[in-house]
């Protein structure tokens, strides 16, 4: 179901004590909000999932891994299965992060993986995808988000699709300060319903929520979510200043 959105990917940061305080400031802030218009969740990496659930356990918050492995279980020295995630409360993964691709070589094929043994946990996926400067510039953009979709989660039949959230993050625009114009997110969001109408149809383009991440932060927050297809954001940096998250979630 499409629905408003805030979610912080916390990435390599935090100690569990500076994860506690943090989660600690958050949720002392949502809790003086009356009413919230996104839903909120917070990725925080995996040795502190436990000590956040814990705090926010009845609060408004939702959990989210940042990763899963590819694999179900077994000899895979260092990996944390999707059904680990789901026994220790985690609700949501993120999944095909720029970070991984780049950093980790996860492809599609990998990414597939994950993607199924994710949902076959009862997790909820947040897919990220999105070009490069160069495809940018080469004006190959839109084949990329393409082939990023159709190689992976379009391979997934309707039910399972239900369960996804797609992250549209321009790698140019991560950590860099440099945010896609609103024009430029509404553009790519938009061909991605173009796209989900294509190998669905309109009723589930029209449902699934599409969320921008990217240097989003409190001044450009609101004009980014205003767009018609932008249903929120992937938030790196600025989710890990509690009054600055909060800020980008008042921005709805
Ligand atoms: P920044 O907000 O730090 O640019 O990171 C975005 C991101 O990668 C979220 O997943």
């Amino acid at each position: 179901m499409r629905k408003n959105i805030v979610a912080g990917n916390w990435k390599m940061n935090k100690t569990i004590d500076e994860a506690v305080d943090l989660i600690s400031d958050l949720k002392n802030l949502i809790d003086q909000e009356a009413e919230l218009k996104s839903q909120v969740i917070v990725a925080p990496p995996f040795v502190n999932l436990p000590g956040v659930s814990k705090v926010i356990e009845d609060s408004k918050m939702h959990l989210s891994a940042q990763n899963c492995a590819s694999e179900e279980s077994g000899a895979y020295t260092g990996e944390v299965s999707a059904k680990m995630l789901k026994s220790i409360n985690c609700e949501y993964v993120i999944i095909g992060h720029s970070e991984r691709r780049a950093y980790y070589g996860e492809g599609d094929a990998m990414l597939s993986r994950k993607v199924d043994f994710a949902l076959q946990s009862g997790l909820k996926v947040i897919f990220c995808l999105g070009e490069r400067l160069l495809e940018r510039e080469k004006g190959e953009h839109f084949k990329v988000i393409e082939n990023q979709l159709k190689n992976t989660i379009f391979m997934l039949n309707e039910v399972d699709f239900a369960n996804v959230i797609l992250a549209y993050e321009p790698v140019w625009a991560i950590g860099t300060g440099v945010t896609a114009s609103p024009g430029q997110a509404q553009e790519i969001h938009a061909y991605i319903r173009e796209l989900i109408t294509k190998n669905f149809n309109e009723q589930i383009a029209n449902a699934t929520t599409i969320l921008y991440g990217g240097s989003c932060k409190p001044s450009n927050a609101k004009e980014i979510f205003a767009n018609a297809d932008v249903d929120g954001g992937l938030i790196g940096g600025a989710s890990l200043n509690a009054e600055d998250f909060i800020a980008i979630i008042q921005s709805f």
